[in-house]
This record gives structure tokens, sequence and C-alpha cells, in this order.
């Protein structure tokens, strides 16, 4: 491996005081080597929110076993822990506790009731780096976590994923895995990773960033650039160079992230804490989570509208950052839910939040000017509870 993929692994850890990390091309990618190394495989079944992206299930279904859904609770979009001892059965592997928008979960519940069951837990910090749960950063409760850096997430190396993990066993696994089974991405690959990563840096702002993801989704379904899911993803079938290798154009990129990490979580916290404070003032709800027990970092700043499909439309032309996942249990829409063994109904909370929810930037690149103007736009529809 090269020096500069070892030296991005070592400072991810060393930023969470873990043993040790190894990275992907992807976050899916970092969880299927994580099942894997885990041995899950045929008739084993893994638990997690029916609210989430179906990228993130497709590790699942690839390493053969069965995704359990788990209905959310409505304030902080996570599992609800209350429903979760109902999907446990003789056959389940593995809980992923999924930290939704930043929120982190309630980790001691759930790792309770997975050490009672002898199951295992890992977490997903896709959308959570630098949470803290009591005081510890999310990330470091389970046997492992895993992290994205695609584009919309805390930090952007294009397109990245990374496992951390303190379990010597477990690392062994991933170790001896990758090293049998990964594959390189290709040059050309890596030549439009780096080309986009320029563009992004240049070009994409909160007004233009609407624009862009149009241009983005069409480029990609023409091949015109790496897009963060081919067609082929959205069906439960793995591709052959599915299980890929981080690049070093994204190690350079990551390192040069994680350097300004504690920037980065600042500016999240004192832009969150701005949305708490003008929607208050305008007698919305914000973030209805209790602060007292955990420090979240956000990734974006959900909120619940009566109009979502007429504020999603509108939102480009008039220059606002509005994003919309999940909007559906298994985002996006066009999934086919059952081959993923959902069905409609089976988590109402989770299918309610897909109908209702919008989020608000809180990136390095949003303003107090950003977030005054989201405040505006957003406030000229209706609030749900
Ligand atoms: C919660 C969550 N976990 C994991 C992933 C997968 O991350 P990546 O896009 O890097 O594969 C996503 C999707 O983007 C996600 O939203």
């Amino acid at each position: 491996m090269n020096n500069i993929i070892e030296e991005y692994q070592r400072k991810f850890a060393r930023f969470f005081g873990a043993e040790r990390a190894f990275a992907f091309w992807k976050g899916r990618v970092a969880l299927y080597a994580l099942l894997r190394a885990l041995n899950v495989g045929a008739g084993d079944e893994v638990i997690l929110p029916g609210y989430t992206c179906v990228m993130n299930v497709n590790p699942i279904k690839y390493a053969g076993a069965r995704p359990v859904y788990v209905d959310i609770e409505p304030n902080t979009f996570n599992m609800n822990v209350n429903l979760l001892e109902e999907k446990i059965t003789n056959k389940t592997k593995v809980i992923i506790a999924q930290h939704t928008y930043g929120y982190p979960c309630e980790m001691n519940t759930i790792i309770n009731i997975a050490q009672s069951s002898g199951i295992c837990v890992i977490e997903d910090c896709c959308l959570a780096l630098g949470s803290k749960y009591k005081g510890r950063m999310v990330g470091t409760f389970g046997r492992a976590g895993y992290f994205s850096s695609q584009w919309n997430k805390p930090y952007t190396t294009g397109l990245g994923g990374m496992v951390i993990t303190s379990d010597r066993e477990l690392a062994k696994r991933i170790e001896s895995l990758a090293a049998n089974e990964m594959c390189p991405p290709s040059g050309g690959e890596v030549e439009m990773l780096r080309m986009q990563l320029i563009i992004y840096r240049l070009f994409i702002y909160p007004r233009t960033t609407a624009l862009a993801q149009g241009l983005f989704r069409y480029l990609t379904k023409k091949g015109a650039v790496v897009g963060s899911s081919s067609t082929s993803e959205f069906e439960p079938v793995k591709a052959d160079d599915f299980f890929k290798a981080m690049s070093s154009v994204q190690a350079r990129s990551g390192i040069r992230q994680l350097g300004k990490i504690e920037k980065n979580i600042a500016h999240r916290r004192k832009m969150a804490q701005l949305y708490d404070e003008l929607l208050a003032a305008r007698d919305w709800q914000g973030r209805n989570y209790n602060m007292d027990l955990s420090e979240p970092v956000m990734v974006r700043y959900p909120v619940r509208i009566a109009e979502k499909k007429e504020a999603l439309a509108r939102a480009a032309k008039a220059g606002i950052e509005l994003g919309s996942w999940f909007e559906c249990p298994l985002h996006p829409i066009e999934t086919p839910l059952a081959s993923y063994d959902y069905e409609l109904g089976m988590c109402p909370e989770a299918e309610k939040a897909s109908n209702e929810v919008v989020n608000l930037p809180l990136h390095p690149r949003a303003s107090e000017k950003t977030v005054e103007r989201s405040v505006d736009y957003i406030t000229g529809f209706t609030q749900t509870g």
C-alpha cells in the first residue's frame, strides 16, 4: 500500500484514538469489508434503521445476509431503541447504529441489548464525524465504526470510506480480506475524480449547488463523471469491481480535510446553533434533542415541512441549497424496496419522515448569511410535527 494512504489511515485513527483505520473507495465498501470480516453471510440477519440510503443496504445483501429494519424515533431520526429487542432473532449477527444527520444514537441502550444477546454492534458514522455521546466520539463504542467522505458528507474527498477499530482480531481479518480481494480503482476513474474535486473546490457554493447537482446527475448517466452510485447499484447485485481501494488522490485530499477538522466541527456547531435561534425566533421547532447527553456535529440541519415537493422544486431558483435525504426508507425513491426485504408500512415513522424532512446546509461554505436565507426560505412553508 502506498505511503500517502497509510498516512491518511494513521491520522484518521489517531483523531479517534482508535488503534487502526482502513481506507476504501467509498463508505459502502468500508461497510462491506467490515461485514465480511465479521463473517456475516447467508442465513444471518443485520439490523439497521429503516431510514437510510440503499447503498448502505447493498453490502448486507452482497454479503448474503438479510437486512432487518427498525423504525425510527421521530425527533432524532435514529433507530427507536424501544423497538430493537423485538427485531432480534437467533439469526441476528450485527446491529448497525446509524447516527442520522449527526445525532448520536442511544449507544448505552443499544450496546446493553446487543451484549445480552451476544450480538455485535457497528456504528454508521457517515453522517456524524466528530459527534460525541456522553463525552466520547461516535465510532468508538461498537466493535468498529465506518465513515464516508462522499460529496455531501462531513468532509469530502469526492468519494471515500474508512473503517476504524481497536479490535486487533477484526483488524487482522480486514487486512487479509483487503490483501486478497480488494482491487485498485482504474486510472481513468481516479483522473476523473481528481478533476471533479478541482471543480468542486472552485465552483460549488450554496447558491450553485442545486444547479451543479442536476448537471452532475446528467453527466453520471452519460458516464462522463465518476458518480456516487452507478445504475447497477439500485439492485442488490454486486459488481465485480465493487470491493475497491482508496486512491492517493482521495487520501491526499482526506489528509488536507482532516487538518481542518476542528474548524469544520466548530463551524457546524455554530451554524446549527444559529438555525436553532433563528427558527425559535419564528416559533419554529428546531432540533429536539437532549444536548445534556450528547454533542452532535450535524452534517445537515433537518426540518419537517408539509410542502416538501414544492419547497424542493422552488429551492434551486431561489438559490437555496435544500437537501432531500432520505426520500424513502431506503433512499432514493426509485429503489425496488421488495428486493431489499422492505415492505411499505414496516417503518411508519421513517415513511412519514421521508415525506416531510428536508435539510439545510451547515458545511464550511455555508455562512451566517446562508443560514439566514435558508431560514427565511423554509419558514415560508408549513412546519409539521
Ligand atoms: C447513512 C449512510 N451510510 C452510508 C452511506 C454510504 O456512503 P458512501 O456513499 O460513501 O458509499 C450513505 C450514503 O451515502 C449514508 O447516507
